[in-house]
């Protein structure tokens, strides 16, 4: 099976989570946006919260409702006591699909030791994949490209697909 990227359109919404950044600042979410678009994938919505369980789960769930197929948080999945993005992405999504964030680390972990101290998620809420990405731009850069090629596949089985 060849793991080359399907022609498939994927909508994306970008959450950062960060106590300190704003918008003007978001040189990760900047970051991930181009990735995007390099892609050919569109970006929705690109939001900036603080490091609040509610208020990032609350974007999290206003992006899925919004309609888009990949919410991308970035940041907070560190082990600092204000890191709760993936406790939040857990409250508002319905099971887990582990080897997206295993991904993240197998590749990552090849890169620096420093990957074993994400503790990302990748969740589903319904139709919806939800990635947790760490928020510096290179860590978040690094951890898409581990896991950026099984994305049309996971969107297209997420619409219904089957294997053909
Ligand atoms: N993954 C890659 N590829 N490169 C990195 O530099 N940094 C790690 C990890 N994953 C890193 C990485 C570090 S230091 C932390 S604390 C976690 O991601 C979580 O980052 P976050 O708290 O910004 O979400």
């Amino acid at each position: 099976m060849s793991h080359s990227h399907e022609p498939v359109s994927i909508s994306f919404a970008i959450v950062t989570c960060s106590d300190t950044r704003d918008l003007a600042q978001d040189q990760a979410g900047d970051a991930l946006e181009r990735l995007i678009a390099d892609n050919g994938w569109t970006c929705a919505s690109h939001v900036i919260v603080r490091d609040e369980r509610a208020d990032i789960g609350a974007a999290i769930v206003e992006a899925c409702d919004a309609g888009v197929d990949v919410v991308l948080t970035c940041g907070g999945s560190g082990l600092s006591l204000r890191d709760v993005t993936p406790e939040a992405t857990r409250d508002v999504c319905d099971r887990e699909v582990p080897g997206i964030a295993e991904a993240m680390r197998y590749h990552s972990l090849q890169i620096t030791p420093f990957a074993m101290l994400s503790r990302a998620l990748c969740m589903q809420r319904g139709r919806v994949l939800v990635i947790n990405l760490p928020g510096s731009t290179k860590a978040a850069t690094e951890n898409w490209e581990g896991i950026v090629a099984a994305l049309p596949h996971a969107v297209k089985m997420m619409a219904g697909g089957g294997h053909e």
